[in-house]
C-alpha cells in the first residue's frame, strides 16, 4: 500500500463540469480515467470515494441563461441531467454527484471563506483588470494577446469594481518549497516545472469576489458580493468530503488524486493549494493534468461543429470500445486526436481480433474437448510455469502503471497476457492434442493455462470495461465473488478447476 496515504478511504475527483454547455468527450475522458482508478483501487479492496459533479455558478451560467430566456436555476437544472445522463451510459460508478447550488456547498463555502478572513487572508480592495468571461479568468494586460484571452482567443473585458481579496502573495514561498519537496504533487513532470515558473515569477493578490453579477454563493455579511466562481469551485472537493463539520471528514481529506485537465491546471495547482493552506488544511495528494483531445486532427468547438458527442459515440461503436479507446489511444498526459479512423482501427485489431478471437476459440476448445470443464492444473508443468512468470511480470507493470496513472502502458501490459495467449494456442494446437489419447494430461495443461490467462485477462479489464468484462466472467463461468479476494485475483492459478465454461455471444463484433 502507498506509505502516503493516511486515511483510510481513497478519494478521487474529477474537475465539476460547467453547465452552460453539453457534455463532450473532453468531460468523458476525465471521467473515465477517473472511473478506472476508481474501480481499480475497489478491487485491490480499498474504500474508495469517487467525485463528480457539476460547477453552476458564475457570470458565463448568468449570461447563457439570459441569451437563452430562462433563469440560471432553469439553465443548470437543465443541463445537469445531460450530465448524469452520460456517466448514466459510460457506466461511471461515482459515489457522489455534487453540485455548487446546493445548500451543503454553500455552507461549506461560507464556512471556509470565514476560517479564512478569521486567519486574516482576505481584505476589501478596488480590483482592476481583464477578465474573460467564457474561461472565467483574470489576466493582466501582459498576459493578453492582442486584446484577447491567451486562453481561448475571446475577447477579454475590462473589469473595474470593489472586491475582497484573498492574500495569495502571502503564500508563495511555502508553495514553492511545498512543490520541490513533494515532487509527485504535481503531475506530469513538464507541468510541474509550467507551474514552478509560474510561481517563481510572481504571485499576486487574487479578487475573489464579484459585484457585477448575481448568480453565486454570497460574501458572507456582503451580500452585494458574490464569491468568485472558482473560489467557490474548488471548495467542492471538501463540501462532498464533509466539510466543515461531517463525520467523515478527516477520514476522507485529503484527497488522493484532483484529476484534472491541462487548462486548468493553475487553478488546482496554485490557487487551490494556497486557500487550504490558509484554511489549515492539508494538500491533495495528488494532482494530475491530462492532455486535451483534437477531432480529426483539429480543435474542437462549437463554431466548427465538430464536437464530438460521448453519447453517440458509445451508441456507435460500445460504450467499453469506446473507453478503452480513450485510454489505450494516447499516453496519459499528452494530447491526442479522435478520429473515427482510429477508433475502429482499435475496435478491430485490438479488440475484436485479439482480444475478442481469443475468448471465443479458448472458450470453443474448452467446449469441445472437455465438455466445458476447465481441467486440473499441475503447477509443476513447465506452461503452469512459464505463464506464472508472465503473470508476475505484467503485475508489476500493472501496479506501477495504475500508481502513474500510464493507463495506456498498463492496457499494452494486459496486452501481452492476450498476445500470449493467442500465440500459445496456435503453437501448442490442441487440436492435434485432442487427436492422441496418451496427450489428454498434455491438453489439460493446455487448456487449463489457456483458462487462467482468460480469467487473468477478466481481472484488469473489470476496471476498464465494467459491462464487456462481466460478460467475460460469464462465459467463464466465474462472479463477482472470484474477484473480490484484493490483489490476489492478479496472480496466476486461480481458476478454479471443474469451472464450467460457456459460449456466449461475439464480445467485439468487427466493423466494417
Ligand atoms: N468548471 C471548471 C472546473 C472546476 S473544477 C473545480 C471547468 N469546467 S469545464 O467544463 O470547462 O472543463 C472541464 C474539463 O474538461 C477540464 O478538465 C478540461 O481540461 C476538460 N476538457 C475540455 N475540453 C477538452 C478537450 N478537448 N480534451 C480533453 N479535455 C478537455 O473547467
Amino acid at each position: 500500500m502507498n506509505v502516503s496515504s493516511s486515511t483510510e478511504v481513497f478519494y478521487i475527483t474529477t474537475p465539476i463540469y460547467y453547465v452552460n454547455d453539453v457534455p463532450h468527450i473532453g468531460h468523458a475522458y476525465t471521467t473515465v480515467a477517473a472511473d478506472v482508478v476508481a474501480r481499480y483501487q475497489r478491487l485491490l479492496g480499498r474504500q474508495v470515494f469517487f467525485l463528480t459533479g457539476t460547477d453552476e455558478h458564475g457570470m458565463k451560467i448568468e449570461k447563457t441563461a439570459e441569451q437563452r430566456g430562462m433563469s440560471s436555476q432553469e439553465l443548470v437544472d437543465e443541463v445537469v441531467e445531460r450530465f448524469q445522463h452520460l456517466w448514466q451510459v459510460l457506466n461511471i460508478s461515482h459515489d457522489d454527484f455534487i453540485r455548487t447550488t446546493e445548500e451543503r456547498h454553500a455552507r461549506s463555502v461560507t464556512a471556509f471563506f470565514e476560517k479564512v478572513r478569521e486567519n486574516g487572508d482576505i481584505y476589501l480592495g478596488t480590483y482592476e483588470d481583464w477578465y474573460c468571461i467564457p474561461c472565467e479568468t483574470f489576466w493582466t494586460v501582459n498576459q493578453l494577446e492582442d486584446g484577447n484571452c491567451p486562453e481561448c482567443g475571446r475577447p477579454a473585458e475590462r473589469v473595474k469594481e470593489e472586491s475582497y481579496f484573498f492574500r495569495m502573495s502571502r503564500y508563495r514561498e511555502r508553495l514553492l518549497a511545498y512543490i520541490e519537496e513533494h515532487p509527485d504533487f504535481i503531475q506530469p513532470p513538464a507541468k510541474r516545472n509550467e507551474i514552478l515558473s509560474f510561481i517563481r515569477e510572481e504571485l499576486r493578490d487574487l479578487s475573489i469576489s464579484r459585484t457585477s453579477f448575481s448568480w453565486g454563493i454570497p460574501v458572507p455579511g456582503d451580500d452585494k458580493h458574490v464569491i468568485y466562481v472558482w473560489f467557490d469551485a474548488l471548495i467542492n472537493y471538501l463540501t462532498a468530503a464533509g466539510y466543515p463539520d461531517g463525520d467523515r471528514f478527516s477520514q476522507v481529506w485529503p484527497a488522493d488524486i484532483h484529476l484534472i485537465g491541462k487548462d486548468i491546471l493553475r487553478f488546482h495547482a496554485v490557487y487551490w493549494p494556497t486557500f487550504l493552506f490558509a484554511a489549515g488544511l492539508p494538500l491533495p495528494r495528488k494532482v494530475f493534468a491530462h492532455g486535451w483531445w483534437t477531432v480529426e486532427g483539429e480543435k474542437m468547438s462549437k463554431s466548427r461543429g465538430n464536437v464530438v458527442d460521448p453519447v453517440a459515440v458509445a451508441d456507435e461503436y460500445g460504450v467499453d470500445s469506446f473507453r478503452y479507446f480513450l485510454l489505450r489511444e494516447v499516453p496519459f498526459g499528452l494530447d491526442g486526436d479522435f478520429s473515427r479512423a482510429a477508433m475502429k482501427g482499435r475496435l478491430n485489431s485490438d479488440l475484436a481480433n485479439d482480444l475478442g478471437n481469443l475468448f471465443s476459440r479458448s472458450i470453443a476448445m474448452i467446449g469441445k474437448y472437455r465438455q466445458g470443464k476447465v481441467p486440473v492444473p499441475d503447477p509443476a508443468d513447465q506452461r503452469y510455469e512459464e505463464f506464472s512468470r508472465l503473470a508476475a511480470e505484467i503485475f508489476a507493470e500493472v501496479s506501477t502503471g495504475m500508481e502513474d496513472l500510464a493507463f495506456s502502458k498498463v492496457l499494452q501490459a494486459i496486452w501481452r497476457l492476450v498476445v500470449k495467449g493467442n500465440k500459445f494456442i496456435d503453437q501448442q494446437a490442441p487440436w492435434q492434442l485432442a487427436k492422441d489419447e496418451a496427450k489428454a494430461g498434455e491438453l489439460d495443461q493446455v487448456l487449463y493455462c489457456i483458462a487462467e490467462a482468460l480469467r487473468l485477462i477478466t481481472a484488469y479489464l473489470l476496471p476498464f470495461m465494467p459491462e464487456r468484462a462481466g460478460e467475460m466472467m460469464r462465459q467463464l463461468g466465474l462472479t463477482m465473488e472470484h474477484f473480490s479476494r484484493g490483489a490476489e485475483i492478479f496472480s496466476w492459478g486461480q481458476m478454479p478447476p471443474g469451472t464450467v465454461v460457456e459460449k456466449g455471444k461475439s464480445l467485439f463484433p468487427r466493423l466494417d
